[in-house]
C-alpha cells in the first residue's frame, strides 16, 4: 500500500474512507472514546465527516490529564466541529481510587479499570449503538514496540455486541499525522508528543496527592510552553516533568522550606527502545528552574534527568 507523505494523499485517503464509513455504517450510531491524542482525534474528525451526529464521543476527564487537554477536546470537538460530545468530569472518582496507592502497575490498573467501568456507564445510557469506533494503528495491530497500546476499549463486558469501526488501522503514526493535519485539526493536536494512558499518573511518582498532581501539571504546562517559545516543540521526541514522593529542604521567601523537587526529562528516540537525551542550552534550563520554583506551589527544587535508556526508562514508573 502506498504510504501517504503529502496532502494529496490523505486527500485521497479521506474521500476513500469516507465512502467506506458510510457503506459499513449506514444509518447506524457508533461510539467512540475520544482522549484528545492523536489517533482517537483523527478517527473522530473522519467520522464525523462521514456520519456527522451518528458519532457519539465519549471523553473521560479522569483527572490525569495535561493542562488544557480536555478544554481542547470540548473546543475543538463541540464547539467548532458541533459533533455530538458527551464530557465526561471524573475526576475526583479516579483521584479517590488512587488515593494511597503506590505501586505503579496496581495504579496503572486501577486508571485502566476505571476508564472502563465510566465509560461502559456512558455507553449503557445510550441507545441503539451499534458500532464501537476505535483509534487503533498498525504498530498496535503488529504488537511491536514498547509504546503500549491503550488504544483499545477492550473489557467492556459481553453483553456489550458491538461492530469494530477501525479507519485508521493500517496507517502508522507519521501517516495518521498527515491526515490529521489534512482534516483540519490542529496543530496542538496533530503533532504532540506522545502522552501515556494513565496520564500524568506515571509522573506523579507513588500515591497521587491533588497536590502534587497539580505541581506535576503546572510544572510540565511551564515546560512545554518554553520549549514552544525556544523552538524546541516539534524537535524533541518526548519532554515532560515528574514529581517524586519525597521532599528537600530548602529557602524560599527568607525562610526554610520543605517542598518537593520537580525533575525535568528531555528525549529523542526512534522507537521508545532506547533513548538519548536532549541538549538543552543552560541559560533555558536555568530560566525554566526559575519560573518553576516561583509559580509552582510546593516546590524549591528542579533537577534535569541526564540518563538516557538504558538505564533509564523514558518515563519515571
Ligand atoms: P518507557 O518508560 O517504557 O516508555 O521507556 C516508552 C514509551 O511508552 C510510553 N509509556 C506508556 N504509554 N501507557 C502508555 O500508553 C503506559 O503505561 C506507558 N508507559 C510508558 C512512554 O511515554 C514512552 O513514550
Amino acid at each position: 500500500m502506498e504510504r501517504i507523505t503529502t496532502q494529496a494523499l490523505a486527500e485521497k485517503f479521506i474521500e476513500e474512507q469516507i465512502a467506506e464509513l458510510r457503506a459499513q455504517i449506514g444509518d447506524g450510531k457508533v461510539l467512540l472514546a475520544l482522549s484528545g491524542g492523536v489517533d482517537s482525534s483523527v478517527v473522530a474528525a473522519l467520522l464525523i465527516k462521514a456520519v456527522g451526529q451518528q458519532l457519539v464521543s465519549v471523553h473521560v476527564n479522569h483527572g490525569l490529564l495535561r493542562k488544557g487537554e480536555a478544554e481542547q477536546v470540548v473546543r475543538v470537538f463541540r464547539d467548532e466541529l458541533k459533533s455530538n460530545l458527551i464530557y465526561v468530569d471524573a475526576q475526583d472518582r479516579f483521584l479517590d481510587k488512587l488515593a494511597g496507592v503506590a505501586d505503579p502497575e496496581t495504579k496503572r490498573k486501577i486508571i485502566g479499570g476505571e476508564f472502563i467501568r465510566v465509560f461502559e456507564e456512558e455507553a449503557r445510557k445510550l441507545e441503539g449503538i451499534k458500532f464501537l469506533a476505535q483509534g487503533t494503528i498498525y504498530p498496535d495491530i503488529l504488537e511491536s514496540g514498547p509504546v503500549k497500546a491503550h488504544h483499545n476499549v477492550g473489557g467492556l463486558p459481553d453483553d456489550f455486541d458491538f461492530e469494530l469501526v477501525e479507519p485508521i488501522k493500517f496507517l502508522f503514526k507519521d501517516e495518521v499525522r498527515v491526515v490529521g493535519k489534512a482534516l483540519g485539526l490542529p496543530d496542538g493536536m496533530v503533532f504532540r508528543q506522545p502522552f501515556p494512558g494513565p496520564g500524568l499518573g506515571v509522573r506523579c511518582v507513588g500515591a497521587i496527592t491533588r497536590e502534587r498532581l497539580a505541581a506535576v501539571r503546572e510544572s510540565d504546562a511551564i515546560l512545554r510552553e518554553e520549549f514552544a517559545k525556544n523552538g524546541l516543540e516539534g524537535k524533541v521526541w518526548q519532554y515532560f516533568t515528574i514529581v517524586p514522593d519525597f521532599k528537600s529542604t530548602g529557602v524560599k521567601d527568607g525562610k526554610r522550606s520543605f517542598d518537593w523537587p520537580v525533575v525535568i526529562r528531555a528525549v529523542n528516540t526512534r522507537d521508545a527502545m532506547t533513548a538519548t537525551v536532549e541538549d538543552i542550552p543552560f541559560d533555558l534550563l536555568q530560566h525554566i528552574t526559575k519560573r518553576i520554583t516561583s509559580e509552582v506551589p510546593g516546590v524549591n527544587r528542579v533537577l534535569y534527568d541526564l540518563t538516557p535508556k538504558p538505564t533509564g526508562t523514558i518515563e519515571w514508573e
